[in-house]
């Protein structure tokens, strides 16, 4: 079975660390998986690639090969590569001198391989993950970026790309699946089901919004359907959707009367139960029926914590 590492950025830690887990979970629902620190490991049948083009919170990735106690007898299990590079990444809480390591580790390797080392263009970069419970030595052929899609036209109220994505990762849709958004606004998490092959649906109430959102859409060459109409629309696509994932209003939308609490509780009581739910609303709204949800909190501002609940 593989072992892949995963290093994540400092913020967001829980939800970058179940995004990666849940990427895996799609293709392999046996994954297992460790972490310490930012670094989170899995064994999986999925390639360390395949998670990391889908994943938005991902500083470094890779396979994990071995781990190592004396850096002048390390012999990692990687197919000689034409040239290297040694990269330190120190997630312990011990001060270590990252280019010394490297130097060394890149001396060794250089000796058994015969292969050059390169500091610009490498063909394989060599990981030293440093935590205070264990030294690995993983390592990656390329770097992997996933490619976000456009926004042509941008709302303050829009929920963040990378955010969106995370999301939408969480609900653990396979390609060709369908995602609805029944509070689709500018199109933002159509846009990245979309990018990473599923198919979607947006609905708002809003006409300007459908016609913003048609556009983002559009400016992708994407072609998911978007309806003019109140989010209970979606009791009429029930069994065509696999997922719901939205954005809930923060405030009294001028064309709704009723409170962003009561609209969050009404809407929530009439999803079927089986279906895969991510929501994000504004902290402070919680409702009884996303009780048993795994929650997490995001800061944006000081009069806005954002709440996501997976269920
Ligand atoms: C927080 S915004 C969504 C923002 C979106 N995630 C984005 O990135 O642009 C909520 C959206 O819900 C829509 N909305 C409010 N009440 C609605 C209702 N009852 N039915 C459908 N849409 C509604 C608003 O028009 C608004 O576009």
């Amino acid at each position: 079975m593989l072992q892949s590492f995963f290093v994540l950025p400092g913020q967001y830690e829980d939800l970058a660390r179940d995004e990666v887990i849940s990427i895996s979970k799609i293709y392999d629902p046996k994954t297992s998986s460790s972490s310490e620190s930012r670094l989170v490991i899995l064994k999986s049948k999925v390639s360390w690639k395949k998670i990391a083009s889908r994943a938005t919170f991902v500083r470094n990735s890779g396979n994990i090969v071995d781990t190592f106690d004396d850096i002048s007898k390390i012999d990692p299990p990687i197919p000689k590569p034409v040239s290297f590079v040694c990269r330190t990444i120190n997630l312990s809480s011990r001060k270590l001198s990252p280019s010394l390591l490297e130097r060394q580790a890149g001396q060794v390797l250089k000796n058994r391989w015969g292969s050059k080392v390169s500091l610009s263009n490498p063909h394989l970069t060599v990981y030293l993950i440093i935590t205070d419970s264990e030294q690995y030595i993983g390592y990656a052929d390329v770097k992997i970026e996933p490619k976000l899609p456009i926004k042509a036209i941008k709302h303050p109220h829009e929920l963040d790309l990378k955010l969106s994505r995370c999301i939408v990762n969480l609900s653990q849709l396979k390609e060709g699946k369908t995602l609805c958004d029944p509070f689709c606004g500018t199109g933002t998490i159509l846009l990245q089901a979309e990018s990473m092959g599923m198919k979607s649906i947006g609905i708002d109430f809003d006409p300007l919004m459908c016609d913003i959102t048609r556009k983002n859409l559009a400016a992708n060459g994407f072609k998911s359907k978007v309806i003019n109409s109140g989010y209970n629309e979606i009791q009429n696509l029930k069994g065509t959707i696999d997922a719901i994932v939205t954005d809930l209003p923060y405030g009294i939308a001028s064309r709704a009367s009723v409170s962003p609490k009561k609209l969050i509780k009404d809407f929530v009581s009439i999803l079927p139960k089986r279906k895969k739910l991510v929501i994000v609303y504004k902290k402070g709204l919680d409702v009884e029926e996303m009780n048993k949800a795994k929650k997490y909190e995001i800061y944006r501002h000081k009069s806005l914590t954002r709440v996501i609940a997976v269920r």
